[in-house]
């Protein structure tokens, strides 16, 4: 179930893959859209966001958002929501011409993604309490605990028929990992449990795949890729530990020195495996490491040399991966 062994499908850079052309339903949007600026209907800015327009067809029927910043974490995030699990709305990676969106450079094209509109309206707390909603949350929770999203607030929830779509995803999978604080981490779908396919989503993602797909296909940078991997092994240790979206946003919140005991303190069983791959993003981020490929590495080193002997003891298997990433990094 990994959308990383269709390998053979994705070509080799980053805007081919990215773009409408793979994406029949994507490429008549970005056809109608720009069949509208021929028409004069205009991008209009969206009140209040920083640089998102939406975008109408010749009919003035609202059909994308379009955002010039953080456009590749945009769509990544679209592509790692593989079976659309998160429900995060088919994003491409496009370029538009017209004097509203700016781009002096490219004559007068600007490079940005394209993402579906979704007819909803905004999130109330009345959404969030009611438990049908459960679902919804619990998978946006495993989405952005996966690419350490630090943007997720209830204004970057739609609420579509009857599910929650997650939007706004330019602070993903990011090079440096300060905390996050998730919007949902107080909702009462976050209190509850994990389901069995949700558990088995998560612990069938390859995260090695999952980082070369970042360094290779997409060209993010190494710190991107390496602190992505270690989310995913976190993930997987937590579905392990049948922790929930509550107890775990306490971990992303704080540093690992000063995770709350109070919270912490009904957590059963082997909560360390957790806290030593916290400390291992922390460490991964200081500005002395996260920067250059070579001062990544040597981090690594570090953090294995530091954990080895109690990792060597526990036989934690993601703690081990993180030992594998170290042959898997070049020189
Ligand atoms: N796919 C979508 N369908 C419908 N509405 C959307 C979609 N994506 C975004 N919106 C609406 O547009 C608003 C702005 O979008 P978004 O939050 O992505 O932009 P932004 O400029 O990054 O915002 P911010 O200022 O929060 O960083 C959202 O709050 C939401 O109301
Ligand atoms: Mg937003």
């Amino acid at each position: 179930m990994n959308l990383f062994d269709q390998d053979a499908i994705f070509p080799s850079s980053a805007f081919d893959l990215l773009s409408p052309i793979r994406y029949p339903l994507m490429q008549d949007v970005v056809c109608e859209i720009k069949k509208a600026f021929a028409a004069s209907i205009s991008p209009e800015k969206i009140e209040g966001a920083t640089a998102a327009y939406l975008l109408r067809d010749c009919k003035k029927k609202p059909l994308a958002i379009f955002k010039a910043q953080g456009y590749l974490h945009e769509c990544t995030a679209h592509l790692l929501d593989y079976k659309a699990f998160a429900g995060v709305p088919p994003t491409v990676v496009t370029s538009l011409h017209h004097p509203i969106l700016g781009g002096l450079a490219l004559g007068g094209e600007v490079i940005g993604s394209c993402q579906l509109f979704y007819k909803g309206r905004s999130l109330n707390p009345a959404d969030v309490q009611n438990l049908k909603t459960a679902k919804s949350i619990r998978r946006i929770a495993l989405l952005d605990m996966r690419l350490l999203n630090s943007d997720r607030h209830s204004g970057n929830i739609l609420v579509h028929k009857d599910a929650l779509i997650p939007v706004d995803h330019h602070l993903t999978l990011p090079p440096q990992f300060f905390g996050c604080s998730f919007g949902w981490s107080h909702w009462p779908g976050a209190h509850t449990s994990f389901s069995a396919e949700e558990k088995n989503y998560i612990t069938h993602l390859d995260a090695e795949k999952e980082r070369q797909f970042l360094l290779e296909k997409i060209g993010l940078p190494i710190s991107c890729g390496n602190l992505h991997f270690i989310a995913l092994q976190i993930l997987k240790a937590a579905m392990d530990q049948d922790l929930n979206a509550h107890q775990l946003s306490f971990f992303y919140r704080l540093s690992p020195d000063i995770l709350p005991t109070r919270t912490l303190a009904p957590l059963p069983k082997n909560l360390p495996i957790i806290r030593d791959l916290f400390k291992v993003m922390n460490y991964l981020s200081e500005d002395a490491f996260w920067s250059s490929q070579k001062h990544h590495t040597i981090a690594i080193k570090d953090c294995i040399a530091h954990f080895a002997a109690t990792w060597k003891s526990v036989r934690d298997p993601y703690q081990r991966a993180i030992s594998n990433l170290l042959p898997s990094i070049p020189k």
